[in-house]
């Protein structure tokens, strides 16, 4: 087994300093990810709090880390204490002398510390950087070390200290993607689209849709995945018109459109790509038509990414070009302007164009500075996925089509002038996707 964080520790140090010069007068105390049941004596698997491996590329449960700019240890971890009976079931764990050696703290104390060493922690800071209500013994801890802390200062009238979410600091640190991030990225999203393509080659009407969520998994993990970005959704027929539909339990038939959306995690950041394709390999008249919209309105919002662009004005030009399409298909009647105050559009295209991509599928980071929309800088990665729904009960809408839904979805890193497109290994023309579909033999 290699030891020590992914990448090396250098990364994580430097994550570290950034964190601590924004940490002035306050100390910060950031939990690992918690183990959860899943039923009985299952728990699910676990995977990291993002914040946490951000800042130490530690995948253990049960630490906590703190960084304090004020002393001359600003570096502590609390970790599991090393248990061989443990470890028979469970694996390795670093223990106190492991995490020392491996991950660079000043300090390293065992997690059953915590509680009794917590007041002294907070004692003279003026602020906590933490994020509340993501674990309850935490929070409960926390609190009242900041009252003992308070109790301490006797009737000086000093309050207790101020709570400040850390997730927002760091988040603004991971939107701001590094050269090794985008490296992982470009990974993610390339394993990401290999896993679309696996499905489109084995794809055939009369299949279920859990094989093609087996297949896109399959080739996720054979590629090196480590594990899903989020839960794939694979919706044929009317089923894609279900935004989050994830039971992909139905059999696909021969005149369907398939939906996959499904992204692999690499190296703690993910892929999220959606393909939409006919399940028989031939877009009929109607589904090419539709296609066609979402499909142009798509590659006009990746066009207009640039630094200084601001995602509400993609969201609008997306809205703009489906409110079109939604004319032109007869699911509309009226002018671009009046169906779009009134969010006539709503009903056909019920969700954002964009989020931020990263450790987590729906990333950190601010969306507005001051109340006003970010402009877009250099190394942002965020995602493009405009789509068109028609639920199947739709009386008012043509007839054909009824029950049918279009995503496309590629993931974006800004660049000096414009994006890259991390997924365009991920096909997405007409007549790349009917040259692919159904050909694995
Ligand atoms: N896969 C989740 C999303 O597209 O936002
Ligand atoms: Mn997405
Ligand atoms: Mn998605």
């Amino acid at each position: 087994m290699q030891k020590g964080p992914r990448g090396g520790k250098e990364i994580y140090n430097r994550r570290r300093k950034e964190l601590l010069n924004k940490l002035q007068g306050g100390v910060a105390i950031i939990p690992s990810g918690q183990e959860l049941i899943r039923n009985n004596d299952v728990h699910y698997p676990f995977r990291q709090d993002s914040c946490f491996y951000y800042l130490t590329g530690f995948i253990e449960p049960e630490s906590v880390v703190i960084l304090d700019p004020s002393s001359p240890n600003p570096f502590t971890m609390f970790v599991r204490e090393r248990d061989p009976s443990r470890e028979i079931w469970d694996g390795f764990r670093y223990g106190i002398e492991g995490a020392g050696e491996y991950f660079g703290p000043n300090k390293v104390y065992p997690i059953s510390e915590f509680h009794t060493r917590l007041p002294e922690i907070v004692k003279n800071a003026e602020k906590i950087f933490y994020k509340i209500g993501e674990n309850k013994e935490y929070d409960q801890s926390i609190f009242e070390a900041m009252e003992k802390a308070r109790r301490l200062k006797g009737r000086s009238g000093i309050g207790v200290a101020a709570l400040v979410d850390v997730k927002q600091i760091i988040g603004e640190m991971r939107l701001f993607k590094t050269p090794e991030e985008i490296e992982l990225l470009r990974k993610a999203t390339e394993i990401s689209a290999h896993g679309h393509i696996a499905a489109m080659k084995v794809c055939k009407p009369g299949m279920f849709e859990y094989e093609i969520e087996a297949e896109v998994e399959r080739e996720f993990r054979r590629r090196g995945a480590d594990r899903l970005g989020y839960t794939s959704i694979v919706g044929s027929g009317a089923n894609a018109t279900v935004l989050h539909y994830i039971s992909n339990s139905d059999k696909m038939e021969k005149d369907q459109l398939l939906l996959i959306d499904a992204g692999a995690e690499f190296g703690y950041v993910t892929g999220d790509i959606t393909r939409t394709f006919p399940v028989n390999g031939k877009f009929s008249a109607s589904q090419k038509k539709f296609y066609e919209a979402v499909l142009t309105v798509q590659k006009d919002c990746i066009n207009f990414v640039k630094p200084g662009g601001k995602l509400p004005d993609i969201h609008a030009h997306a809205i703009e070009g489906l409110t079109d399409a939604m004319v032109e298909l007869g699911l509309l009647k009226g002018k671009r302007k009046e169906l779009i105050e009134s969010r006539a559009f709503f009903k056909y295209y019920p969700h954002g164009t964009s989020h931020w991509l990263g450790m987590d599928v729906h990333d950190a980071g601010l969306y507005s500075l001051n109340g006003e929309p970010r402009k877009l800088e250099k190394n942002m990665c965020f995602t493009v996925e405009p789509g068109l729904y028609v639920s199947e009960s739709d009386t008012e809408a043509p007839a054909e089509y009824r029950g049918m839904g279009v995503r496309i979805e590629d993931d974006v890193v800004v660049t000096e002038k414009g994006c890259e497109v991390l997924t365009k290994l991920a096909p997405k023309e007409i007549s790349e996707l009917e040259g692919f579909i159904g050909k694995s033999v």
